[in-house]
């Protein structure tokens, strides 16, 4: 059915409010705010994160298309607060029904020979003379970005840290991260050891079932051709994130959520987040339990517990050999960060039941 017909048709039908998929409505007053401006059309301004992109335009070229007015990005910075009368609008508006019954009973509103559909319907509602009012009063929600969006993963949201890296940070980053960096959320349980909360429940169980359907864990042997010289001293049963495309979201991760932590904790250091080997591993009793003492090659090293103990796998941890310290109650979503090398030599403690999983990343080797 043609978008507006079964409220024009329907003679109890007040309002006509259209929603793409794509808007992300956060505030749960909108419709209220909308019908109280008592407009025959209007629409709640929706912003893209960090972009100056809106749901409207503030002026038109010549020929129809978008032309920026002069108080646009006052508007969309919010420093300029108001209802606007303006030439075009999409994604999200909320329209009488006695317009569509009257001056946009038009039924082929998105029709043109030249124009894209939602100009088309834009240039005729502005042609019947029904003015659009955009409203910034209050934030109502934002536009997700759908291009580049990868299909061929299982989680493909995982991927979205670039094009949407609010929605991203809602869905993958833990809740008390931001007590981290501001309010020292974070322990210290072994010398120069700290631990930190940084993936939700959702972030980890994605991270595992993304390997799982890849599938292609390494057979954990000394002899290992993804890496530079071949030979791996310390072998794991991994796959790498270079293996399931995911090293430069990886990178961005490190780079925005660790990479303060890093530079809060060892002060003086400053980190680009640089590494070689990101990987996630499994350990399972009849498989690999454990890893023997070892350095790291990396300044720095970034653990982070994926599922948990005492319900997925029994054991595991790790201990630091210079001060016999184990962390042996990992807890899901949380981050080890320790020095790699010289002072943090430390084991993997055997995992005796289930299966446990943990991403690792070796930090400026
Ligand atoms: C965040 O921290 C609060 C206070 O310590 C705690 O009650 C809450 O469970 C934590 N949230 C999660 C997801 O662990
Ligand atoms: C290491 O710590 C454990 C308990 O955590 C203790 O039983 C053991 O004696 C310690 N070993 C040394 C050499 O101090």
């Amino acid at each position: 059915i043609p978008m507006g017909d079964m409220c024009r048709d329907n003679i109890d039908c007040e309002y006509f409010f259209s929603v793409d998929v794509d808007v992300v409505l956060k505030n749960e007053d909108t419709l209220r705010i909308l019908i109280e401006l008592n407009k025959p059309f209007i629409a709640p301004m929706m912003t893209k994160p960090g972009l100056l992109w809106t749901n409207f335009w503030g002026a038109l070229s010549a020929d129809g298309y978008y032309a920026r007015s002069e108080d646009y990005v006052d508007i969309v910075q919010g420093h300029r607060v108001g209802l606007w009368n303006v030439p075009y609008v999409s994604h999200i508006f909320l329209m009488k029904a006695d317009v569509l019954r009257t001056d946009l009973k038009d039924p082929d509103l998105f029709e043109s020979a030249t124009l894209d559909p939602d100009m088309a319907f834009c240039s005729k509602v502005r042609n019947k003379g029904v003015f659009m009012f955009v409203t910034n009063v209050h934030t109502y929600g934002r536009v997700l970005s759908t291009e580049n969006y990868q299909t061929n993963h299982l989680h493909n949201d995982l991927w979205q840290v670039f094009e949407n890296p609010v929605e991203w940070e809602e869905r993958y980053i833990h809740e008390n991260y931001s007590k981290v960096l501001k309010d020292g959320f974070i322990e210290t349980p072994c010398p120069d050891v700290y631990w930190f909360p940084v993936f939700t429940d959702v972030a980890c169980k994605h991270l595992i079932e993304e390997m799982e359907h890849f599938g292609q864990w390494s057979g954990g042997g000394n002899t290992d051709n993804r890496i530079q010289g071949g030979y791996e001293n310390v072998p794991t049963i991994d796959i790498h994130m270079n293996q399931v495309g995911y090293e430069k979201e990886w990178h961005k991760f490190l780079l925005d959520y660790v990479a303060p932590v890093t530079e809060k904790m060892y002060p003086g250091y400053y980190t680009r987040a640089q590494f070689d080997l990101a990987f996630v591993v499994r350990y399972k009793p009849d498989e690999q339990p454990a890893l023997r003492p070892h350095h790291d090659a990396s300044t720095f090293t970034i653990n982070i517990a994926l599922n948990q103990v005492g319900i997925d796998y029994q054991g595991g941890g790790c201990r630091f050999l210079r001060y016999n310290c184990s962390i042996d109650a990992p807890r899901r979503g949380w981050a080890l960060m320790h020095p790699g090398r010289l002072t943090h030599y430390h084991e993997g403690l055997p995992t005796v039941e289930g299966v446990r999983y943990i991403v690792v990343s070796f930090v400026d080797p």
